[in-house]
């Protein structure tokens, strides 16, 4: 394991749930994680008091006040950078980023998303599940590449849709996994595990199925 600890930045524009889990994640004595900063587009996230209450700094840079978006990540990657992250973490992060910001990290991006990759790219993923009968769903840690929720996947938790399902319970136990697979993904990263090759993502230095690591609680 690397001595020295992963800095770690956490982009978001909501409740941050997945930060709060990442944060909880990292009280383990020897975790090689440290959350330097989080940074939000929008001054009212949940997410950047539940990082003030964790003593971790907070950064807000309203893309209403950029002239466009290569400007905004322009300056994001600038104060990102002022943080020297080994790893850049979008955890509900709304906003698309430009080829330029993806390249500028590529192999230090991830991102978490609510649906079995590469089904229901995009947004309402919970209900196109439901919609389309679908007897599984889940959530997906993947490298970011510049197709949008497309990069090579890390690590997918899969569950069954009940027969009693609705878009609410369904969305409240896909979360839940979110919260146990993103923390192993960044864990896996911290630990000098887990790398994006020419190919894929590897894990220990083997390549992971084109699914990621799948897991089945
Ligand atoms: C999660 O559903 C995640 O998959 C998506 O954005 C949501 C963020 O939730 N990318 P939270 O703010 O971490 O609670």
């Amino acid at each position: 394991m690397p001595s020295k600890p992963c800095n770690v930045v956490v982009l978001l524009s909501g409740s941050g749930s997945n930060l709060q889990a990442l944060i909880d994640s990292c009280h383990a004595q020897d975790s090689p994680v440290r959350i330097a900063a989080v940074v939000s587009n929008r001054a009212d996230a949940y997410g950047l008091q539940r990082a003030q209450a964790a003593g971790i700094d907070t950064v807000v840079l309203d893309h209403t006040q950029f002239d466009g978006r290569e400007a905004f990540d322009a300056a994001l990657i600038a104060r990102i950078d002022g943080f020297a992250p080994d790893l850049v973490v979008l955890a509900g992060f709304m906003r698309i980023l430009s080829g330029g910001f993806v390249r500028h990290y590529e192999g230090r991006l991830l991102n978490i998303h609510p649906s079995l990759l590469p089904r229901y790219k995009g947004l309402h993923t919970h209900r196109r599940a439901l919609e389309a009968g679908d007897a599984e769903h889940g959530c997906s840690v993947h490298f970011v590449t510049e197709e949008l929720d497309g990069g090579p996947l890390v690590v997918q938790a899969v569950i069954p849709v009940l027969s009693d399902d609705t878009v609410e319970s369904l969305a409240q136990r896909v979360h839940h996994q979110e919260h146990q697979i993103y923390p192993l993904a960044v864990h896996w990263f911290a630990q000098g595990r887990l790398r994006l090759g020419e190919q894929g993502a590897l894990l220990d230095d083997k390549p992971l199925p084109a699914s990621g690591h799948l897991i089945r609680p």
